[in-house]
């Protein structure tokens, strides 16, 4: 099983609609997948299906209300597998609520790594202290999602340092890349901003793939949805998570997937 934190300094950068969409991408390539909220905020529950908010979740193992299994919730796509934020969010919120405790956080990965998932996808919450930081040790590699807008960029640096900092402490977490979100091929600013990342930053940190910015997300997103099931005919930015989870299969390591290929390797005799 490979633990994949998707974090950033700032929120609204597209990270739960990266979580969602990605985990779905790879479980329709035929990997299993657990998507894993551990925002307060429970976005992921709330763009999946209404209603969700009542049910137990991450935050309810962390208090220690059940294991980390019972709360697994199953979808309609055999691949995937989902666990909300759950109930007992206070206790991740910073200011109220009980103060955190890393170690039952990295205690609950630890559990859910051990249901037989291929990947683990999580989500967090903005920033890259308290609960982030200890999903962060708790996980195997980390996606960075990073806006297409020029004071955007600026936080990447700090992204990394944090991240190396985290290494400092003996954590082995490694950086999967960083990958553009809501890019705008016609806006001068949107481009500018990603060429100067990719300038700056080592080659092969930032993914080849980008996200377009799509009205699509905030239908998706209302509709409950990860994009790919809005039509029958595949959308652009579905394609695009398509894309991003065969980039990323290779990035984290995992195996060759099988029966993906009819067997066809020459088309005429
Ligand atoms: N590629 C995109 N194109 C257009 N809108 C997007 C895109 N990605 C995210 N959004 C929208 O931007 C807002 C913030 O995205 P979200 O994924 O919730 O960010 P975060 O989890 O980092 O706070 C949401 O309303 C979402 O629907
Ligand atoms: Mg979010």
């Amino acid at each position: 099983m490979t633990a994949l934190a998707i974090a950033s300094q700032k929120g609204g950068v597209g990270k739960t609609t990266v979580a969602i969409n990605l985990a779905y991408s790879m479980a329709r390539r035929g990997r299993s997948v657990l998507l894993v909220d551990t925002d307060p905020q429970g976005s992921v529950g709330l763009s999946l299906s209404r209603g969700i908010r009542e049910r137990c979740g991450f935050y309810d193992a962390v208090a220690g209300s059940g294991q980390p299994a019972e709360f697994v919730l199953a979808t309609r796509l055999p691949e995937f597998s989902l666990l909300t934020a759950g109930r007992s969010v206070s206790f991740g919120e910073s200011g109220g609520g009980r103060v955190l405790d890393a170690s039952g956080v990295e205690n609950v990965l630890l559990a859910l790594g051990e249901l037989g998932n291929d990947v683990m996808i999580i989500d967090t919450p903005a920033g890259m202290s308290g609960v982030t930081s200890a999903v962060l040790s708790g996980s195997d590699f980390v996606l960075i999602p990073q806006q297409a807008e020029p004071l955007g960029v600026r936080s990447v640096p700090q992204a990394l340092q944090m991240i190396a900092a985290i290494r400092r402490e003996g954590n082995h977490i490694g950086v999967a890349g960083i990958v553009m979100t809501m890019v705008n091929a016609d806006q001068r600013e949107s481009v500018e901003s990603e060429a100067q990342l990719r300038a700056a930053l080592p080659a092969g940190i930032m993914c080849t793939t980008t996200i377009p910015r799509d009205a699509i997300f905030l239908r998706a997103s209302s509709a409950g949805v990860p994009v790919g099931l809005l039509s029958r005919n595949p959308v652009a930015p579905a394609v695009a998570f398509d894309q991003l989870a065969a980039e990323l299969e290779g990035k984290l390591g995992l195996p060759e997937l099988e029966n993906q290929d009819d067997g066809i390797r020459q088309l005429l005799d």
